[in-house]
């Protein structure tokens, strides 16, 4: 059997008919950068999360970016974040001018560890990025505390955690405000590259709106000089089409979740997710960690199923920050993580049968050893 580690062309094929429509409705109409199939989109994703503004733009990273821009975040400042994460979460305080400040992550949850983030507060300190990594939240009770205490803002970058819920309150809603990513392989995903912002906050969705149109709201009127990051309306109508069926998704990635708990359990070598209490988990990866990962992931080629590490280096070792002077024992769960953790093929379409296949073969791994 083939198990691939996502499978975009099975979600495709399930909703073929409201695809093919939304894009030939764009190309008939021409409305490809601009006009009403964006609007919807946003104010669609806005209505569905429940929150006041969604403003698209090209991609989660951009998002990220713009936010930090308006907040007005730049050198001499430092933003928080947490050891492992895509690079998204930290290259984007750099291109402000900021200096990126990394704490380590949770040994069971595997992002941002709370508990250490007080002591990487400085008077420097212009936002905290909590990453919630794999669809499962950071501790936002602890995390909103203290940046509230400090007036802090928080960013929420919920590239990895469209309709997750921490007690009760979905990603995004927590923070001043949020990043969101469509890359084609998150749980909502576009045809290409795509994000957005998402926020409450009235004056700050503007200013965010205005930077990411090179600074104008009305066409020819630069009030200052911005960037130009834009969802296309080919990805805003394919993006709309899906919205029916995320919540439906997200729930069966939940079920494949549970039904890969019970399928590995009785592994004593590997070690499973463990979710919050009193927290949805949207399982945009499900990740375990497994000694010999690279023999298991060999074993698992051989077997026709893919796998993936998110991520092989936490962001602290990687080269592009060789500059900030860190040793890997700075960040050791992150660091141990690292050579650990694996990620098994996750999305809605997979079945009962494939997920068995995956254990049975985990199985057969551990066993003969
Ligand atoms: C945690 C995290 N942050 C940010 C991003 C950036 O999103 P994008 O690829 O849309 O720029 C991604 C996705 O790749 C991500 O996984």
């Amino acid at each position: 059997m083939h198990v691939p580690f996502v499978d975009l062309s099975a979600q495709y094929h399930s909703i073929k008919k409201d695809i093919d429509q939304a894009i030939g409705q764009v190309i008939s109409e021409t409305a490809f950068i601009g006009g009403k199939y964006v609007k919807s989109f946003e104010t669609q994703f806005a209505e569905l999360y429940g929150a006041k503004h969604v403003i698209s733009c090209a991609n989660g990273t951009d998002s990220l970016y713009i936010l930090m821009k308006m907040l007005g975040i730049g050198p001499g400042d430092e933003v928080i974040t947490a050891a492992n994460s895509w690079i998204s979460s930290s290259e984007t305080i750099s291109q402000t001018g900021a200096r990126p400040v990394f704490v380590d992550v949770d040994p069971v949850y595997y992002s941002l560890d709370e508990q250490q983030l007080e002591s990487k507060i400085t008077s420097r300190t212009k936002a905290v990025i909590p990453v919630h990594l794999q669809g499962q939240m950071c501790n936002m009770r602890e995390i909103k505390s203290i940046c509230d205490k400090r007036g802090i803002p928080m960013i929420e970058d919920c590239a990895q955690s469209h309709f997750s819920e921490f007690q009760g309150t979905r990603a995004g809603l927590f923070g001043i405000a949020a990043s969101f990513s469509f890359y084609p392989g998150k749980n909502l995903g576009a045809y290409g590259d795509a994000g957005c912002i998402m926020t409450n906050d009235d004056a700050l969705a503007e200013k965010c709106l205005m930077y990411a149109r090179h600074g104008a709201l009305k066409k020819h009127h630069h009030q200052i000089e911005g960037i130009n990051s834009r969802l296309d309306g080919l990805q805003a109508a394919i993006l709309s089409a899906k919205l029916p069926y995320i919540l439906d998704w997200t729930e069966k990635r939940i079920t494949n979740a549970h039904l890969y708990d019970q399928y590995l359990k009785d592994i004593s070598a590997i070690t499973l997710p463990a979710v919050r209490t009193h927290t949805k988990h949207t399982f945009h990866l499900y990740v375990i960690q497994a000694p010999n990962r690279e023999a298991l992931i060999k074993h698992l080629t051989a077997q026709g199923i893919e796998t993936a590490v998110h991520y092989p280096a936490a962001l602290p070792n990687l080269k592009a920050y060789a500059y900030l002077g860190h040793s890997p024992n700075d960040f050791p769960v992150a660091t141990r993580l690292q050579s650990q953790i694996l990620s098994l093929p996750m999305y809605a379409e997979m079945t009962e049968e494939m997920i068995r296949y995956v254990a049975a073969s985990i199985t057969g791994f551990y066993t003969h050893r």
